[in-house]
């Protein structure tokens, strides 16, 4: 049986994941209920920004397999694994918002028939909520209609989204019978990475206890970090002191300005708020939030303490995107510190090489001044502000950086730069956790 795919949702995962599966012969349809971004992608166009996605996307599409619609119905009648893989927005109430998904599994239901379909959780779910969605599904679906539900949860991290969806560490699919795992086996048999099959809770699970886990070790970095600048050490040497023990490992733990993002803020609220449903206090998630959000007012203060006051200086901020290769501006660090420099009476003027348009719907031009590269951001300011790690920053003509400045200041987030080195070239410059 040659397994043909449908993906309800086509932003950052779904997308990614149609184009991945469809560049591994799969024949996918991708639907989204935003007419526009339908439009755009058939007219050979991408709503974001990912590095490799829009080659691999019309490579896919010139050979027929990849095609978008804005029905679901056709995608379920064509497809035999339907992924859903829309937006779980956080709710009023802190937890994730399941309306996308759930009026997309009402839809699915109507158009199921006799013939056997996988439906697939892509998008994060809270824990129970694949129990939820064979029950919505039986219940607008005819009687007739034969279905598995079952969980697979996306690990792709923005900026390296191909590589991570077509080589991920693991495969975790969550499910109930041998059926749904024949298929799945099948469907990833050509991904080359390990496959863990659970059960639909512990595959939801897996999920969020990733991502806050992932996020407690930047917080962890984070609190070290201001521990390293009172006491004099340095958490560069720090973190890659304790991560070369294969126990606690070396990635997460570069300290910064902190998390940012559609998936680790958001993920953690929710994590939090499905532990406490279940009545389990999770509190060490509450800390980790705590330090996430302090992270971005240390950064200030750090700016503060060496203008003296920012009041009507001109801050150069380097990188609005939540991290380097994407022009995802969701949760980014950068709109928190920008709107407190602007508060505190500082001008501001922003470059980024991709998030300017993405920035300016939340922080309208004229409250910023938007500048094309980064020159025009430092010219006569008093502070250089370097929010993302974009490669483009690294190789800065420092010379002129320190030329055009007023103030030869430099306050890193990221700590992209040699401080002896930033010393010799005539800055002050400033790190996150050394002196
Ligand atoms: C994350 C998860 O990594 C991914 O598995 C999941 O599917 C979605 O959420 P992503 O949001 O793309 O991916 O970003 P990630 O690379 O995890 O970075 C998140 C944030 O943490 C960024 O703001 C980044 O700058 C910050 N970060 C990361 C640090 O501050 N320090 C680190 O050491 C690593």
């Amino acid at each position: 049986m040659k397994i043909n795919i449908g993906i309800i949702g086509c932003g950052y995962v779904g997308l990614v994941t149609a184009a991945c599966f469809a560049e591994r012969g799969y024949k996918v349809l991708g639907v989204d209920s935003d007419a526009g971004k339908i439009k755009t992608l058939l007219s050979g166009h991408l709503p974001i920004y990912e590095p490799g996605l829009a080659e691999l996307v019309k490579r896919n599409q010139s050979r027929k397999r990849l095609v978008f619609s804005t029905d679901i119905g056709q995608a379920v009648r064509f497809a035999d694994v339907i992924f859903i893989a829309v937006g779980t927005p956080l709710g009023d109430n802190g937890g994730a918002d399941l309306s996308q998904v759930k009026r997309v599994a009402r839809e699915v239901a109507k158009n199921l028939s006799s013939r056997y379909k996988i439906i697939a959780e892509k998008s994060t779910v809270p824990v129970g909520t694949a129990e939820q969605l064979k029950t919505t599904i039986r219940k607008y679906a005819p009687a007739r209609a034969e279905f598995d539900v079952i969980s697979n949860p996306e690990f792709l991290q923005e900026g390296r989204a191909i590589k991570t969806t077509l080589y991920p560490d693991r495969i975790v699919v969550g499910l109930e019978t041998k059926r749904a795992e024949g298929v799945m086996r099948k469907l990833y048999a050509s991904f080359k990475a390990p496959i863990l099959i659970t059960d639909l809770e512990s595959a939801e699970l897996i999920k969020h206890a990733a991502n806050s886990f992932l996020a407690m070790k930047i917080s962890y970095i984070n609190a070290i970090a201001q521990i390293c600048e009172k006491s004099g050490a340095d958490v560069r040497k720090v973190a890659y002191g304790i991560g070369l023990d294969k126990r606690i490992g070396r990635e997460f733990l570069r300290a910064g300005i902190g998390y940012g993002g559609f998936c680790l803020p958001k993920d953690v609220s929710a994590f939090v708020h499905i532990a406490e449903k279940l009545g389990c206090k999770f509190d060490l998630l509450k800390a980790v939030q705590s330090i996430n959000r302090d992270q971005r007012q240390h950064f200030i203060r750090k700016i503060e303490k060496a203008c003296g006051s920012v009041k009507h200086k001109k801050i150069a901020v380097l990188g609005l995107s939540f991290k380097p290769d994407t022009d995802d501006i969701r949760e980014s660090p950068a709109f928190d510190i920008i709107r407190g420099l602007i508060r505190k009476g500082a001008i501001v003027a922003a470059y980024d090489p991709k998030a300017i348009n993405n920035m300016k719907k939340i922080l309208p031009a004229g409250k910023v001044h938007y500048v094309g590269n980064s020159y025009q951001a430092a010219s006569g300011a008093d502070c250089l502000a370097i929010i993302t790690e974009w490669d483009e920053f690294k190789n800065l003509d420092l010379k002129r950086i320190k030329r055009i400045m007023k103030t030869p200041l430099v306050v890193d987030g990221r700590n992209m730069f040699d401080p002896q080195m930033m010393e010799k070239q005539g800055f002050n410059y400033l790190g996150i956790g050394f002196k």
